[in-house]
């Protein structure tokens, strides 16, 4: 095998790993159960399967859209909400991204939108196709379901380490789109929202990730960013940390060398649902890795 072909084995692996995790995750999504028992649970079968979490996984209800993962001592439950499950997987940095939701709301078309739009958007790709005609295609599928895509979120490319890396791959049509190239490892992500169509930050964060390496003076602090090393320049969660480490996350926040993920809210209060696959490009069309 060619060091290309064995990248690729690596993330068909994580696609793989993955789709079952997604699969086992959304069974434990029901009416009275723990948020961060469904979170330990899909974490903990990541790794039992050979994988790594390639971030925390994200666990978002109703109104947000992304970012939000149970803290150390978290004691909610579900009620009747539409949940959005974004998980990855990564082996040696080769991530695979996928997310579904579980509607225990009562909105089974606004679910819909969000699936229908991905799989418009699979059929559409392949080389040769242009970033911003994927989000057009997204675009009009969810508005023909009655609603709104978010625009400023977007899917993107993957690369070792890094989950987001170029390019974009817009919900709406956008200007300055880039061609895809066979070959390309990308995620494709649209959301769909009864509100207005666009998201901010709702503050408060439990995942972090590495911005800059740089000496920290304060002992705790140094001796914390040891162990958010192991993370290299993927997300973590503060869950995965432990007790008492507020002081030293505060003093590596201050001195920029880590940096929040705060949760992502619609900006009217709208209900949101979302659908992701990670695909790599082909000549004729696309391999699906999370299927
Ligand atoms: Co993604």
């Amino acid at each position: 095998m060619t060091e290309t072909d064995e990248i690729i084995e690596k993330y068909r692996l994580a696609g793989r790993i993955l789709s079952e995790v997604r699969a086992q995750t959304a069974e434990k999504v029901i009416e009275g159960e723990s948020l961060l028992m469904v979170a330990e649970f899909t974490e903990n079968l990541i790794r039992e399967k050979g994988g790594k979490p390639a971030f925390p996984v994200n666990i978002s209800r109703n109104d947000e859209a992304a970012h939000s993962t149970p803290s150390l001592n978290d004691k909610a439950v579900f009620g009747k909400d539409i949940v959005k499950l974004d998980i990855g997987v990564h082996i040696d940095g080769y991530i695979a991204d996928t997310a579904i939701t579980v509607d225990l709301s009562g909105n089974p078309e606004l679910v819909k939108a969000a699936e229908a739009a991905l799989e418009a958007a699979i059929n559409f790709i392949h080389a040769g196709v242009n970033t911003s005609d994927i989000g057009g295609v997204i675009d009009e599928t969810i508005t023909s379901f009655g609603y709104k895509p978010i625009i400023n979120l977007t899917g993107h490319g993957l690369a070792q380490y890094i989950q987001h890396a170029p390019p974009a791959i817009p919900n709406k049509r956008m200007p300055g789109g880039v061609i895809l190239k066979e070959g390309d490892i990308i995620a494709i992500e649209p959301f769909a929202t009864n509100g207005a169509g666009k998201i901010h930050d709702a503050g408060s964060a439990e995942i972090y990730h590495i911005v800059s390496e740089k000496p920290v003076r304060h002992p705790s602090a140094r001796k914390l960013l040891v162990e958010i090393g192991k993370y290299k320049t993927l997300p973590f969660a503060k869950r995965w940390l432990g007790e008492r480490i507020d002081f030293a996350m505060m003093a590596l926040v201050r001195a920029n060398i880590i940096r929040p993920y705060p949760i992502l809210k619609e900006v009217q209060g709208g209900l949101i649902s979302q659908a992701e696959h990670t695909v790599i490009i082909t000549k004729e069309g696309c391999e699906v890795i999370t299927r």
